[in-house]
């Protein structure tokens, strides 16, 4: 991925030269590295279809709460396909980034084998790809430190997605006074007072999931666009590394790429971003009568005939969307056939669309969870794998970085 400049360098750290040789910086645009990312993605896909083995795959997600729908069609699904495909596959439930914007992570051990058991109900075969959290890889953590000493502070304070996420955090301040702006600011961008109160674990995740990424070296990680600048972290601290340490064998980092989900993008029951921690999403585990209840209360328009127009109609049409992806359907198509029916006809639609298409999981999950033991053992394997991987690599970088005594 070769992302576009167009901020200056500066900020950068260690007083770095910038100019038309150096390195890119952090301020890659989202755009410029949108488009770039894009076109590299089309690439990818073709290139998984005749080596699959070269793949190495790393993503994953905060147990903050219970896999929803937008995960299914943005991520899950894809993570299969990849998975089936050949590539090899490895799944982080991401516990300690879910204290990144929340003072305590409630129910995380639950919430914790809740993923797991997601995971296995959608189809990650534990037998060919590997399923860990943070907390079980001192490894992996320990990489944090020599990555945070590649990136400056400034870098770090201006990740447009941490950004974002500082707008809507629920933490109160370390000291425990309540921020005084109250999260879901529409604005989207990070008050002052939030910016006081979120704690450091929020601006340095980025690095943290860079030490995700490069503890076992993985080369390609399936994202949604807004995760494309943590992306571009993960590429440069690789990319510092390698020259401030080059290892006896050569660099000791790949330079991952993103692989960017085709699955447009599904709004949650209010119209917004469907978000876990919003309480507009349909989750994955729902029973049919939550589900349809839930989709009864979803927003839509006062107009009768159904179109589907994200731009002019985004509620409606994200719901024709979730019946579309549901009968693998055209959602043109899908509107065409509601018509006149109003919104009565297209919550009746959906709700039957996404109630057969989970059926199948929902039933697997269930007999999953009958059997607590095997979620846990799952990932319990899964940890003592990606630990071996990350004693590994953290010992080349100690061999890099001269730490041998
Ligand atoms: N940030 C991701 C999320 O919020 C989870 C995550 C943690 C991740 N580390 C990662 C995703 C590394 C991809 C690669 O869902």
């Amino acid at each position: 991925m070769t992302s576009t400049r167009i901020e200056s360098t500066a900020g950068r750290p260690h007083g770095a030269a910038a100019g038309p040789a150096a390195e890119p910086g952090l301020s890659a645009t989202v755009s410029g590295s949108l488009a770039a990312a894009l076109r590299r993605s089309a690439e990818i896909e073709r290139r998984i279809g005749e080596e699959p083995r070269s793949f190495r795959i790393l993503t994953g997600d905060r147990p903050t709460g219970e896999l929803h729908l937008g995960h299914y069609f943005g991520t899950l699904l894809n993570r299969v396909r990849l998975q089936d495909a050949g590539a090899q596959l490895f799944v982080l439930v991401a516990d300690y980034q879910a204290l990144t914007d929340r003072d305590r992570a409630e129910a995380l051990g639950e919430n914790v084998l809740g993923l797991v058991l997601d995971y296995l109900a959608t189809g990650i075969d534990p037998a060919r790809a590997t399923i860990f959290a943070h907390s079980a890889v001192p490894e992996l953590n320990q990489l944090l430190l020599p990555f945070l000493s590649l990136v400056s502070t400034s870098e770090l304070g201006r990740n447009p997605t941490v950004k974002d996420e500082i707008a809507h955090s629920r933490q109160r301040s370390p000291g425990g006074a309540t921020p005084r702006t109250p999260r879901g600011m529409s604005d989207g961008k990070a008050s002052v007072s939030n910016m006081r109160s979120v704690n450091g674990l929020m601006f340095t995740y980025p690095v943290h999931q860079a030490a995700d990424i490069l503890f076992c070296k993985g080369n390609l990680v399936p994202v949604g666009q807004d995760q494309l600048p943590h992306l571009e972290v993960t590429r440069l601290v690789a990319r510092r590394f390698n020259e401030r340490y080059p290892g006896a064998g050569g660099p000791v980092f790949p330079l991952p790429d993103a692989l960017l989900s085709a699955a447009p993008l599904l709004l949650g029951t209010d119209g917004g971003k469907m978000s876990k921690s919003r309480g507009n999403a349909i989750a994955l585990r729902a029973t049919a009568d939550e589900t349809a209840r839930l989709i009864r209360g979803a927003k839509t328009d006062a107009q009768r005939r159904i179109s589907y127009d994200p731009a002019g109609r985004p509620e409606v049409s994200s719901l024709v969307l979730l019946a579309a992806l549901c009968l693998d359907r055209d959602p043109v198509s899908v509107a065409d056939q509601i018509g006149d029916g109003g919104a009565a006809a297209l919550k009746r639609t959906v709700t039957e669309a996404v109630n057969e298409r989970l059926a199948p999981f929902r039933t697997r999950r269930a007999e999953l969870a009958a059997d607590p033991g095997y979620a846990r053992q799952v990932l319990r394997e899964g940890c003592a794998q990606a630990r071996a991987v990350a004693t590994a690599t953290l010992q080349e970088v100690r061999d890099a970085m001269g730490m041998r005594y």
